[in-house]
């Protein structure tokens, strides 16, 4: 580890010991130790998929298999993944800071997993279906493509796919924290997908301290007050280590 890491990492746990409204904004990469691969960059899905033909509302109404397809072997590959050291750390530093927020892009469950409270799911969540003519809601069972149990037709990845827009209640609720907190951990997001691309702009809106943890640049790097760049795994339970002693 360099020493301007080491120097950021300290730098953070002092930022972080006075804290009064934390948020996190997570994505893909804080789940990529686990074992889930991200959309974007190295060996990111996109790169070898098309969203548009797997992942938006179009690909659901035209080719609801197909698109089951997708989502059926995320859900197993999900399923069989389990929370790494950077989901825990969150989960402990939410013990001390009590009022923190975990805002994410993952429909993983793994924040809930490692015991985290306070979660907005952006995306949704993979391991739920809805029914977009009857509003049915509930698990996912065994049957792929699912059925709704209420009219019959082929039930949704209750996940936000492409062309859709973000659960209402969820979103408002994560302006309101992004707005009022006084530091924002940015980790593992490429924040390339709108609108939870904005939330950091929320954030320095209110003056926060805005940090981002994550291996490589990216759109919003310049608008950090500073960057951690290495692992999600790797950094947060440094900075964990540090908040105890
Ligand atoms: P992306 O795949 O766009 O970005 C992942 C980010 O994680 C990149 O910036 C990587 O550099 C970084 N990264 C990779 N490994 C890392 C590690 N071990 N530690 C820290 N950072 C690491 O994922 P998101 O930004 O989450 O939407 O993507 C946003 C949305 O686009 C997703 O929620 C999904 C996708 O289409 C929906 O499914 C609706």
């Amino acid at each position: 580890m360099s020493r301007n890491l080491i120097d950021s990492i300290k730098l953070l746990k002092s930022i972080l010991s006075k804290s009064e409204h934390l948020v996190f904004l997570t994505g893909a990469g804080i789940s990529k130790e686990s074992g889930i691969p991200t959309f974007r960059g190295y060996e990111g899905l996109w790169k070898t998929y098309d969203p548009m033909k797997l992942a938006s509302v179009s690909a659901f109404i035209e080719n609801p298999s197909l698109v089951w397809e997708f989502y059926a072997y995320r859900q197993k590959l999900i399923g069989e993944c389990h929370p790494n050291g950077a989901h825990i750390a969150i989960s402990n530093i939410q013990q001390q800071k009590r009022n923190s927020w975990v805002l994410t892009q993952n429909v993983d469950n793994l924040h809930e997993r490692a015991g985290s409270k306070n979660i907005i799911k952006l995306h949704g969540n993979i391991f739920k279906v809805y029914c977009i003519h009857c509003g049915y809601y509930g698990n996912m069972d065994r049957n792929v493509p699912p059925l709704c149990p209420n009219c019959n037709n082929v039930l949704k990845p209750g996940v936000v796919l492409f062309e859709e827009t973000l659960p209402q209640k969820e979103w408002t609720k994560a302006i309101e924290l992004s707005s009022s907190c006084d530091l924002m951990l940015i980790i593992g997001t490429s924040l390339n997908v709108s609108p939870a691309n904005t939330l950091p702009l929320y954030a320095k809106d209110n003056n926060a301290i805005v940090v981002e943890i994550n291996t490589e640049t990216t759109e919003l790097t310049k608008l950090m007050d500073f960057s951690l760049q290495g692992t999600a795994s790797e950094i947060l339970p440094k900075i964990m280590g540090l908040l105890e002693n």
